[in-house]
């Protein structure tokens, strides 16, 4: 099969060769395009029905931060499309050694059909997807971590059965997590509450984004303030990849964010809790709640795959 077959239908053809590098530039419509073909696969993988999308198409993983669940997902989902994922550690490229990313982005697009990178800057996910031939996904930058907001509106969606009038409120560090969730949530019509201290306040620019996408932003020290009313708790992680040296002061001004059973039974008894993983216990979230009957986190942490698989048949020509 050469084409996406079934799914080759209107917009569908826009998607070719556009890369991911944030939430911000895709719109509503778009972003629900690929939240449908995630619920679709992702039905197709566990009836084991064929889905072969991209037979013999090639996926470049460039890595420069660890990752779990962002390398399996994806090297998996390639190849669960017919295709096959090349992990490549930066240090092992020449880009380690300074070739520009100009240059890998024009070497690489003669081989690759896709490249996903996770790295420090998103400066540098932006350059690679200006001189690239190919899409360029960003698997997390310290800005931004586009993919993981695809699952996560798409695990709400799968559990409420709706996105629209939904309220998330996040607590903790107003992160590059918080970031491209907050933004997605603006652009598919959820309310966004995060409820941090002062200085950990989500980034400026991406309030911004959020709030002219149409989005209810809110920010608030007080957690209870953000969890009234809230349908998903999420937090993530105090200290982010390449923050380790801020670690001591990081726990001290975080410490009252963090997402405890107390603090879920302040929201209603049908909200869901979420977490992007890895967790840290008994810091940003307890292991009562991680496990407990309101957790989503699973179901999250497994909707990468899908919703990646989506991602990637939908751009990769
Ligand atoms: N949530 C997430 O991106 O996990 P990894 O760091 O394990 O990829
Ligand atoms: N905010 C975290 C997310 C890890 C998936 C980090 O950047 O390390």
């Amino acid at each position: 099969m050469s084409s996406i077959g079934q799914y080759d239908r209107g917009l569908v053809r826009d998607l070719k060769g556009r890369s991911f590098t944030r939430v911000a530039d895709w719109s509503p419509q778009e972003l629900l395009q690929v939240l449908d073909l995630a619920d679709d696969l992702k039905r197709k993988q566990q009836a084991r029905e064929e889905h072969r999308l991209l037979p013999g198409r090639t996926l470049g993983m460039i890595f420069q931060k660890p990752s779990t669940r962002t390398r399996v997902s994806f090297e998996v989902g390639i190849y669960q499309l017919g295709g096959a994922g090349l992990y490549l550690s930066a240090g092992d490229l020449q880009l380690g050694r300074g070739e520009t990313i100009k240059d890998t982005a024009i070497v690489l697009s003669r081989y690759l059909d896709a490249i996903m990178i996770r790295t420090f800057a998103q400066t540098d996910v932006e350059e690679l997807a200006a001189n690239a031939s190919i899409p360029v996904i960003n698997g997390l930058t310290d800005s931004s971590h586009p993919c993981q907001a695809l699952a996560d509106v798409m695990t709400i969606r799968e559990r409420f059965g709706r996105l629209e009038g939904l309220k998330v409120a996040y607590l903790g560090d107003g992160n590059n997590v918080c970031a491209s969730l907050m933004v997605a949530c603006a652009k598919l019509g959820m309310d966004f509450a995060s409820a941090t201290p002062a200085s950990y306040r989500p980034a400026e620019e991406a309030v911004r984004i959020a709030r002219e996408a149409g989005g209810s932003v809110e920010l608030t020290d007080d957690p209870r303030t953000a969890v009234a009313g809230a349908d998903v708790l999420y937090t993530d992680v105090w200290t982010s990849m390449g923050q380790d040296a801020e670690r001591e002061e990081r726990l001290r001004d975080l410490a009252g964010y963090g997402i405890d059973a107390d603090l879920v039974r302040q929201a209603s008894d049908k909200a869901i809790v979420l977490h992007c993983l890895p967790a840290h216990y008994g810091e940003e979230i307890t292991e009562d709640v991680l496990y407990g009957p309101q957790s989503a986190v699973w179901d999250e942490a497994e909707n990468r795959l899908h919703a990646q698989k989506a991602l990637m048949a939908l751009v990769i020509r």
